[in-house]
């Protein structure tokens, strides 16, 4: 076991080990590989998983990573701009676009991307929980991102514009925080009556 565990990657795939055993005992795996509606609800499934890395780092931020750092003794400091940030940052990022990807194929295999984007009635919710999701996607690829560049010293960069840049992150980091209540509604919603 500790084998297992000792290792992130073979722990993940005990993961999905344990998943095909589950779906092989409940035997609901032969009959479905043919069906669309199954796999639009794979497409489901990896979305929530990618939404959850993604929002889970955002809340590591603002619940953990920037309450702390004022706490933390300026020369221990860069274990967490060096070390801890970029690597959160990384799997922030992708996790934003992976859960874009999977989100929009989900809308798309379930026949209403079209009426859910363009805010049609009985999308309406779905609609709004994607405009927000992406408005929020966009936030960490083109303000948090190039600004955290620029805050964690990827990008070289003079120290006033250093310091203006950690702001806009952070402020940026927060609106996104704000708009994860709603659209998570939003998101849970639409399978449950609407909005
Ligand atoms: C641009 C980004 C996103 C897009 C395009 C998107 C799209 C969708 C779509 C189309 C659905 C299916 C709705 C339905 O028919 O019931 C859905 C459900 C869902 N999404 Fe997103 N989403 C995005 C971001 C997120 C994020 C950031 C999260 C965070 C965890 C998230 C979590 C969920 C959850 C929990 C469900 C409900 C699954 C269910 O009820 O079975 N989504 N999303």
């Amino acid at each position: 076991m500790a084998a297992i565990f000792q290792s992130l990657g073979r722990t993940i795939l005990a993961g999905f080990v344990i998943l095909a055993i589950l779906l092989l005992a409940a035997g609901n795996l032969g009959a479905v590989s043919s069906n669309h509606a199954w796999w639009a609800f794979v497409m489901r499934w990896l979305h929530v998983m990618a939404g959850v890395m993604w929002i889970g780092l955002l809340w590591y931020f603002n619940f953990v990573q920037i309450p702390s750092m004022p706490k933390i003794p300026d020369e221990q400091k860069p274990a967490i701009g060096k070390v801890i940030a970029p690597t959160a940052l990384f799997w922030f990022r992708w996790a934003a676009l992976a859960t874009v990807v999977t989100g929009l194929l989900v809308a798309s295999m379930n026949g209403y991307i079209d009426l859910a984007l363009k805010l049609q009635r009985p999308f309406l919710a779905i609609g709004i929980g994607m405009w927000l999701a992406l408005l929020m996607a966009f936030n960490v690829w083109f303000i948090i991102w190039p600004n955290q560049k620029k805050a964690l010293g990827i990008v070289a960069v003079e120290a006033e514009e250093k310091a203006a840049a950690a702001r806009m992150a952070m402020l940026t980091s927060r609106f996104n925080t704000m708009l994860s209540v709603p659209m998570l509604f939003c998101m849970v919603a639409q399978q449950n009556g609407g909005l």
